[in-house]
């Protein structure tokens, strides 16, 4: 058994439980999400110092500053961990428009109340006001006031039906500060795109491809979005509109069941990008959603010869049971 402190308290832990798992045995509440080192939600400070594992992937000054992800980190004896100052980690933001644009798909418009500089292409959490907190993926341009988010209601999920269901206009929620590195950088300017989505992984590809019509020069621009039927793909019209405004761009919906429907491609999205034909050197790909199709995507994409350092990817993972 290992002890250790948090605001000066004595825990005493399991065998190998992280500081996160607990602390939330013990009734302290601590946001977190994924549980896997995704998602930087559950960033906790220590004086001590933290496993290198549980900082990983964070800033220089988030290390030096000694916040570290509890998920990630066993709770050691000697270890004297603190809450952050909430200022340093969240952002207040307010609902300003929430479409219900299919059966199951939610578009919310938020305005930060203050700064809030991201890339098209980032995640955040989104945070209820009881703490429950999910990543959602910005699809928005970067720069742009308005924060956009494609949320999928999923079943029995806690905070997506909460985003659908509940009417949250002029509702303030809290987000953390953007993360993410499925965006476009300036080694990629004048390179090929190919986006491929599935589901509401359409988001960090709609903000990518906003930039690369009006920021970011780049070659030809393919964006493929996977839906399991016609119907559960959504904003085809404004796709097919920037289709026709933008000749180097190509928009190509796809579904796997039901009848044949012009303008959509009926098949298998892994399928159809197996046996895509572009130009591998030269193509950065980007691929978001659902986390198998998106493992199954990476490892076609690979094969058939791009360089994996030119493909980049969001799997949308669930938090994993407790
Ligand atoms: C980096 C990142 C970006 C993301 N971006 C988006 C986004 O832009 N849009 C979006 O809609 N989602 C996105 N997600 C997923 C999102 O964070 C939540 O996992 C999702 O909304 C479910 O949360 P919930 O609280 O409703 O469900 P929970 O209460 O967490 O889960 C309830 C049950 O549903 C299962 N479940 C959870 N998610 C799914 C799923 N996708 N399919 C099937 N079963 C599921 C869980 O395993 C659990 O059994 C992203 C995830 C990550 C890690
Ligand atoms: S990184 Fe710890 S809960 Fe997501």
């Amino acid at each position: 058994m290992e002890r250790f402190f948090f605001e000066g308290k004595e825990y005493s832990s399991h065998k190998n439980e992280t500081v996160l798992d607990c602390l939330l045995r013990n009734g302290v509440k601590v946001t977190n999400s994924c549980k896997s080192g995704v998602c930087h939600s559950c960033l906790l400070k220590s004086t001590s110092s933290p496993d290198e594992i549980s900082q990983k992937g964070l800033s220089q000054s988030k290390k030096e500053g000694g916040f570290f992800l509890s998920c990630q980190q066993k709770a050691l004896s000697g270890l004297e961990v603190f809450m952050p100052d909430s200022s340093l980690l969240f952002v207040e933001g307010e609902v300003t428009s929430q479409v219900r644009i299919t059966d199951t798909v939610v578009i919310l418009k938020v305005r930060t109340l203050g700064d809030y500089p991201f890339k098209a292409g980032q995640f955040t959490n989104i945070i209820r006001h009881d703490g429950v907190c999910r990543s959602y993926s910005i699809a928005s341009q970067t720069g742009e006031r308005e924060l956009e988010f494609h949320i999928r209601k999923v079943a029995g999920g806690e905070l997506s039906n909460w985003l659908y269901e509940k009417d949250l206009t002029n509702q303030k929620i809290k987000l953390s500060e953007p993360l993410g590195e499925c965006c476009l950088n300036d080694e990629m300017t004048g390179k090929d795109l190919l986006l491929i989505g599935v589901g509401t992984g359409l988001a960090p590809l709609y903000g990518v491809l906003k930039d690369s019509l009006v920021k970011q020069k780049m070659g030809a621009v393919k964006l493929f979005h996977g839906g399991l039927t016609a119907e559960s793909l959504y904003m085809v019209e404004t796709l097919k509109t920037i289709e026709r405004d933008f000749d180097f761009f190509s928009y190509h919906p796809v579904f796997l069941n039901g009848k044949e429907k012009e303008g959509y491609i009926k098949g298998n999205l892994v399928d159809l990008i197996k046996e895509l034909s572009f130009d591998k050197k030269n193509t950065v790909v980007m691929i978001c959603g659902d986390p198998s199709l998106v493992k199954n995507l990476k490892q076609a994409v690979f094969l058939s010869g791009v360089p994996s350092k030119s493909i980049l990817s969001d799997p949308f993972i669930s938090q994993i049971p407790r």
